[in-house]
């Protein structure tokens, strides 16, 4: 058969660029249904963009890719398509923006939108072979066991990244990019809880307000110790701009200068317990676990200034070296992919073979945890559909 524009992968970027890429579409995935991933985000509420969606919470070899897609299909233009819909939605925190019901909602949003513009899509098919002749794209499928011939003028690679393999994740973009002669940058896992061993298996469960940095980036959000080490949104955050070897620095009372905090408290209500103190500011099991690794007893008073300033050291520089990462297993997102130099970052198309597309987390570009993957996932598929 043959179809105008073939699209890989009926993920979010995917259903968006088919919803605006005109009739003539067929949208293929391997999966029993589209939008998984949109379904189990943002604990089954979807965050669905930021409303401080901007170039700089972005990472990719070119930073300035990412701008003329994101400013021509901006934030507000998926809150306007989703208000369209009738969908309710709140800001949670930081300009993230969820639904008060159901993700699937959008998944739903997305599907009547590709009715409306007359796309196909067909689940549950395998692709065997692409190959580029006479001007035409020929896709080689499996659908219900019968192989079949698809030749399309474009196609969209938009099969995503490699995280959470169980839920079909591959990386079939990136081999048929490559296959077409694309450069591809190293990819890992990213908003991805970091591990620790059993190091902080005892206080599991335990969250802190906390301010996550190292030498490239810093987050002032929640942290969460786990049973293989630490979760929660700074450590997702920051797990983007870590490497193996590396270490983080975790401030556990970013709003107190605690130095000075204790002096006072030292000329004032000297005989109360260091960690009595610090229980007020800080959940008492992680006060107690703390209390073993900088060893603090006894009274305020007690406390000479040195050791108030390695207290302080310790709790608002508190270095971790963690053993590694969850890996894809768990990771919100691939960080790297096809890489932006072989794309025109207006259209998302290949600067070499004409009507090759790439969008989504297939390509190099990876947003802060807080609704930019999907924008950007909205946005590039929308740069590539108003090409074609
Ligand atoms: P996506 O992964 O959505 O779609 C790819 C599609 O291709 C899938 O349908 C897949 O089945 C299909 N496919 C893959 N390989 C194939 C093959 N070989 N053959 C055929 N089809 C194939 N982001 C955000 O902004 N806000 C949030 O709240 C969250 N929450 C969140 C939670 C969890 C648990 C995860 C794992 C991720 C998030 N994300 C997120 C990230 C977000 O889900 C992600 O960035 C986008 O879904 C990427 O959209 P794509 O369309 O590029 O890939």
């Amino acid at each position: 058969m043959h179809c105008q524009t073939l699209i890989l992968g009926a993920g979010a970027a995917g259903m968006m660029a088919a919803a605006h890429a005109g009739p003539g579409v067929l949208v293929l995935d391997h999966a029993k249904k589209p939008g998984e991933k949109i379904r189990i985000s943002g604990g089954g509420r979807c965050n669905f963009t930021n409303l401080y969606c901007d170039p700089n919470a972005f990472l990719s070899g070119n930073p300035h890719f990412v701008k003329s897609a994101l400013a021509r299909y901006t934030q507000w233009d998926f809150i306007d398509l989703v208000g369209r819909h009738g969908i309710a939605w709140h800001e949670k925190t930081l300009g993230q923006l969820f639904c008060d019901g159901k993700s699937t909602q959008i998944v739903d949003m997305l599907l009547k939108e590709m009715e409306k513009s007359g796309a196909q899509l067909w689940l549950e098919t395998t692709v065997r072979q692409v190959r580029h002749s006479d001007g035409r794209f020929v896709t080689r499928v499996e659908k219900a066991g019968e192989p079949l011939e698809i030749t399309s003028k474009n196609l969209i690679l938009a099969t995503g990244g490699k995280s959470i393999p169980k839920m079909g994740a591959s990386g079939l973009a990136y081999e048929i990019a490559a296959q077409f002669g694309h450069a591809l940058t190293e990819t890992r896992p990213a908003l991805v809880p970091l591990t620790f061993g059993d190091r902080f298996a005892g206080i599991s469960g335990v969250s802190a307000k906390s301010l996550v940095s190292n030498d490239k980036a810093s987050f002032p959000e929640a942290l969460l110790f786990t049973h293989r080490g630490l979760s929660g949104p700074a450590i997702l955050q920051i797990s983007s701009y870590w490497r193996e070897g590396e270490e983080i620095v975790v401030n556990l009372l970013p709003d107190l200068d605690l130095s000075r905090h204790f002096r006072e408290m030292r000329r004032s209500q000297g005989r109360r317990a260091v960690s009595a103190e610090l229980s007020a500011h800080l959940p008492t099991r992680l006060v107690a676990h703390l209390g073993q690794e900088l060893d603090f007893k006894g009274n305020i008073a007690d406390l000479s200034d040195a050791r108030i300033a390695a207290l302080s050291e310790g709790l608002t520089s508190w270095r971790l070296k963690p053993t590694g990462s969850e890996g894809y297993r768990t990771a919100e997102v691939t960080l790297g992919g096809v890489c932006t130099s072989g794309l025109d970052s207006k259209s998302l198309m290949s600067n070499h073979l004409p009507g090759l597309y790439v969008i989504g987390e297939a390509v190099d570009v990876t947003g802060w945890l807080g609704g930019y993957n999907f924008q950007w996932a909205w946005s590039s598929g929308v740069a590539a559909a108003r090409h074609i």
